[in-house]
């Protein structure tokens, strides 16, 4: 029966994974897939994680399910992170809230319930989005189409284009917005942008959806956190998808939820049950392991204010690793061809290479990103930054 399976090709950004895992070269460097490095290259556990950790070992007393809807305490102080005390106290009865196996299990799930509510939906995505945004809300079957996003000539946002589209999304439909680090282009949209799309939304009836995946990798966890307080403020219905892989460094752990902002209570209510329905019918509950952790973290003052630190330090590598490579850069004849990469923020810049170039890039120097040349900035370090920038400046 299975045997007329043909093999697929690698994912394009976990493919990049095994490629540089099989490159011997000692010089090699990984700017393909988006987790967060040290300068040497690690990967770690942050330090009020562990400290979670220790103290839930050593406390916790049973394993039994924790139901459909996750760990509440995590539900709970999530929805302050994201929407500040205020905000996430007055919105609460309107919430539909539920953890999930990572972003990736939120924006699954997100798509199950749209497809409950509204079969015929289509979701606008961002040109270009992140890669697995597309299986993730199409496998289910929901239609997916495109709005302008980014002008390759000034790597920037292509805001008119992108406002022209939006302006033409019909009611019932739903626009995937990045919350902030958007992926791959890492051009964000500003305060005034999140207007205008709060006023599109307002007058056309389509509803964002947010996704919500580098919070605190941008410029700050409120700043960050900007445009979805603003649609939840000024729309009655808003979509949410959030990742703890990034800011909490649990990736391995799948932490996220999904939420919708309803228009009553009532509807709050219906959609939750919903909710826990889709989920008993895929995985039934989500691990609690991770979600206990983040919980820990945001209930405890000390850990928050360890945890908030280490973010700030991700946050603030990652930028000075921008400006390094834009000083390596101008410093080799390509003065101002890559001063974007320094106003852009969080793990992904687009270098602006071709697929040619990204692919000799790997050939000869064993430097690997997405054949987009979307790099991961944090796998630069400043022992391979040189490296790296004579490996470029020989191409272009
Ligand atoms: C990325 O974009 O590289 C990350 O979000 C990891 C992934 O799952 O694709």
């Amino acid at each position: 029966m299975f045997e007329q399976l043909q093999q697929l090709p690698a994912d394009p950004i976990l493919g990049l994974m095994g490629l540089f895992a099989r490159d011997a070269n000692p010089h090699k460097v990984d700017l393909g897939v988006g987790v967060y490095k040290t300068e040497t290259g690690l990967t770690p556990v942050l330090d009020a994680i562990k400290r979670a950790e220790q103290a839930l070992v050593a406390e916790q007393t049973s394993k039994v399910y924790v139901g459909p809807a996750g760990n509440l305490a995590f539900l709970q102080s999530m929805m302050v992170l994201l929407l500040g005390e205020h905000q996430a106290q007055n919105l609460q009865p309107r919430l539909a809230t539920l953890q999930t196996p990572g972003g990736c299990g939120a924006l699954r799930v997100a798509a199950e319930l749209i497809k409950k509510a509204r079969p015929e939906a289509s979701i606008w995505v961002s040109d270009p989005t992140w890669g697995n945004h597309i299986p993730l809300l199409g496998n289910a079957g929901i239609r997916i189409k495109t709005y302008p996003y980014f002008d390759a000539s000034r790597n920037a946002l292509a805001v008119d284009a992108m406002m022209d589209a939006l302006s033409q999304v019909p009611a019932g439909d739903l626009v995937l917005l990045h919350g902030c680090c958007h992926n791959p282009t890492g051009v964000d949209l500003q305060p005034a942008h999140w207007q205008q799309i709060a006023d599109l939304a307002a007058q056309r009836g389509f509803v964002p959806f947010v996704d919500m995946a580098y919070q605190g990798f941008g410029e700050g966890l409120d700043e960050d956190a900007y445009g979805l307080r603003l649609l939840m403020a000024q729309l009655p219905e808003v979509l949410f998808a959030v990742s703890c892989s990034k800011n909490f460094g649990l990736y391995r752990e799948r932490v996220g939820l999904v939420g919708l902002l309803n228009h009553t209570a009532a509807g709050a209510t219906a959609v939750m049950s919903h909710l826990t329905s889709i989920v008993r019918g895929i995985y039934s509950m989500p691990p609690d392991h991770g979600a206990e952790l983040v919980a820990r973290v945001l209930q405890s003052p000390e850990l928050t204010a360890l945890w908030r630190q280490e973010l700030v330090d991700m946050r603030e590598r990652i930028q000075g690793l921008r400006m390094a490579f834009v000083a390596g850069m101008n410093s080799r004849g390509a003065a101002g061809r890559f001063d974007f990469i320094a106003q852009q923020r969080g793990m992904f810049s687009f270098l602006g290479l071709s697929e040619a170039q990204v692919a000799q890039l790997a050939k000869i120097s064993s430097i690997y990103l997405l054949g987009s040349s979307r790099a991961s900035i944090a796998g630069l370090n400043h022992a391979n930054l040189g490296y790296v920038c004579d490996a470029v400046a020989r191409i272009i």
